[in-house]
């Protein structure tokens, strides 16, 4: 057994977020190990994707720190924290819907450039090597998530469900290490859900990633991940494994009024 603090891909300590007279999130803490896959529940309004904000460097919080990988990044901005490896998805897509679905996995790239804007200009070795290397990872990226024969659509006329898949392989580009998923099921019928959930557990090991998703939908967390954290009101109200949560008698009576969690 190790203590070390880098075993641990993302750690959150005593985080606290306030809107002038709201606090969206409390004394939030949170550990999540190399490799996990980690859920954060909660009804809406709890405080889910303002955590993630906080994580991927888009807020400050007002209180408490971050850790990446042992490393603390409290404050640093979206494109420092991108540049540490972590890549999001949001709960309301976005996408650039008048490129193609191979062009917006291209954009996911940049992040990672070496060759200066000069050598671009001037189309030299280094920038030509990286066009095409990029070229074939975007290409690759789109079968790992069954989106390569519709490469050379716009991405706007892609169904719902593959925008979702389209924007997952464009943070893929980035080539994180810690992937933040938000509600990546809202808007999936049952069938599209299936084949995300197939499709997280296989980046997670085909990427190596440590991934970290909020989910509305019951069944996704408590079907992929392996511990999660409950939020109401902007506070943690459980932590543990899908059947410690299940029968959580808080979770129960907050998140769900008392009925039932379904698990398929
Ligand atoms: N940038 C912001 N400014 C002010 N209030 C915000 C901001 N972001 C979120 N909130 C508020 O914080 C609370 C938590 O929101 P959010 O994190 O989006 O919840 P969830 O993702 O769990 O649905 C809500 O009351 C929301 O209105
Ligand atoms: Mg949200």
């Amino acid at each position: 057994m190790s203590n070390s603090k880098n075993d641990f891909a993302l750690v959150c300590e005593s985080i606290g977020m306030q809107f002038g007279g709201l606090a969206a999130v409390s004394n939030f803490n949170l550990q999540v190990h190399q490799g996990a896959l980690y859920g954060l529940i909660g009804p809406n309004g709890a405080g889910k994707t303002t955590v993630f904000n906080i994580v991927s460097g888009v807020l400050r919080p007002t209180a408490g720190s971050v850790r990446l990988f042992g490393v603390d990044t409290t404050g640093l901005g979206p494109d420092e924290i991108a540049r540490r490896g972590i890549a999001r998805t949001f709960q309301n897509i976005r996408l650039f819907r008048n490129l193609t679905v191979l062009e917006n996995v291209l954009v996911g790239h940049h992040v990672r450039r070496k060759a200066t804007l000069g050598e671009a200009l001037l189309s030299l070795p280094r920038y030509r090597k990286e066009e095409s290397d990029m070229m074939c990872n975007a290409t690759g990226l789109l079968q790992d998530v069954g989106l390569d024969h519709v490469a050379n659509y716009r991405a706007s006329a892609l169904p719902y469900g593959q925008q979702r898949r389209l924007e997952i392989a464009r943070a893929l580009a980035t080539k994180p290490k810690v992937l933040l998923l938000d509600e990546p099921a809202a808007g999936m019928n049952p069938a599209e859900t299936e084949r995300l959930m197939q499709l997280i557990l296989d980046v997670r090991d085909r990427f190596n990633l440590t991934i970290f998703l909020i989910e509305h939908e019951m069944k996704v967390v408590m079907n992929i991940c392996e511990r999660m954290t409950v939020l109401d009101h902007g506070q943690i109200i459980a932590e543990g494994t899908p059947s410690e949560i299940q029968s959580n008698e808080k979770v129960i009576k907050a998140y769900l009024g008392g009925g039932a969690i379904a698990r398929h």
